[in-house]
């Protein structure tokens, strides 16, 4: 039996969560399974019943958990909140609280998929990257962060540091995966300026040393964003501090036609390992049955295979969510090559039946 703590957030949440929740639920009757589903409030959903992003009340029900599964946050309501109580403030607290430093984005372009592609034919191939990102340091995190005001100027600052450790753990995650992969990891910073990237450079290529079966390089954060774009093809794990991650990765996302392809697990030392769809919150189109739920769903299927070590009903998962593709399920934001456009709660439904 494990104990999933189910937190669907604002927006699009709520429906891709459902979506993933009869996966789960389908899962449990095929593979034997007992989940136990405990379901809390973060983000804008959370400040309207509580006042505040993440209550203790939420941080209690995770610690309780054995995983947890994340839909999205935020929503016009709520741009207006000062820093502290915006709805982001549910995740990033959520990456602090339960040391999850290390972020695992897959991007995998399902080849149904790849005229939805921003990209080219030619040029995206069968594009297969693994981003692993920094997620409790850097910019996000570091101090003194802030605002003052001397004199009639205003000035803002955040800090962006790395300790030794903090690269290290991250480095080691990132090369494990690339032993059962392409056996490559492309190291990307910004190191001709920045302080923390000569660090960082430094320390994985220490770490590199432990793993003689994987190819290192190195390049710098505006060169990869171009790299993306022009040669996909070429990379393997991408490895990454905080800031350079959250941008690449949604590069990324994109190449593979659509953000709402994309699932993430969030790693640490100890369980609860969280996951969540990389796309947002979508208000523009929350409530229209038009949210691709696949994100949400794959998520479920990362959680099923690093939280609970269950390959084969991962696996049965993704097959499932392939052969939607393949016999043309679409929601609207992946329409190209579509046999039928369908709602989310139809694709969740198509999913289910395929598993
Ligand atoms: C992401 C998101 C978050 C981040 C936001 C919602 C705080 O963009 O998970 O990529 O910046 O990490
Ligand atoms: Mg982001």
């Amino acid at each position: 039996m494990y104990k999933i703590a189910f937190l669907a957030g604002d927006g699009i949440g709520p429906e891709v969560m459902a979506e993933a929740g009869k996966v789960l639920k389908t899962v449990e009757k095929k593979f034997g399974f007992k989940f136990d589903f405990h379901e809390g409030l973060a983000g804008g959903a959370a400040i309207d019943a509580y006042g505040v992003p993440l209550p203790e009340s939420t941080v209690k029900l995770c610690e309780d958990c054995d995983a947890i599964l994340f839909g999205a946050v935020g929503g016009p309501k709520w741009d207006a909140l000062s820093s502290q109580l915006r709805p982001e403030k549910a995740i990033l607290g959520l990456r602090k609280h339960f040391g999850l430093y290390a972020n695992l984005r897959p991007a995998v372009l399902f080849p149904p998929l790849v005229g939805a592609s921003p990209i080219k034919q030619e040029i995206i191939g069968n594009l297969d990257l693994l981003i692993v990102r920094e997620l409790t340091g850097g910019l996000y995190f570091g101090t003194p962060k802030g605002r003052e005001e001397t004199g009639g100027v205003v000035r803002a600052f955040d800090t962006m540091v790395y300790t030794e450790e903090e690269i290290k753990r991250v480095a080691h995650i990132a090369f494990k995966a690339a032993q059962n992969r392409k056996k490559r990891v492309t190291s990307v910073d910004k190191a001709n300026v920045l302080a923390t990237s000569r660090l960082w450079r430094e320390v994985v290529e220490r770490i590199a040393k432990e793993y003689p079966d994987v190819e290192l390089s190195h390049m710098y954060v505006d060169n990869c964003s171009m790299q993306l774009v022009v040669n996909p093809g070429q990379f393997d794990v991408i490895l990454t501090e905080n800031t350079f991650g959250d941008i690449l990765s949604d590069e990324s996302a994109v190449l593979t036609g659509s953000i709402g392809m994309l699932p993430s697990v969030s790693l640490g030392d100890k369980k609860p390992y969280l996951y969540e769809p990389t796309h947002g919150s979508a208000p523009d189109i929350a409530g229209t049955g038009r949210a691709n739920p696949i994100a949400c769903i794959l998520s479920a299927a990362m959680m099923l295979e690093y939280s609970f070590g269950a390959s084969e009903a991962s696996n049965a998962v993704k097959q499932a969510v392939t052969r939607a593709l393949d016999e043309g399920y679409r929601t609207s934001d992946i329409k190209t090559g579509a046999g039928k456009v369908v709602s989310t709660t139809e694709m969740g439904d198509v999913i289910v039946n395929f598993i």
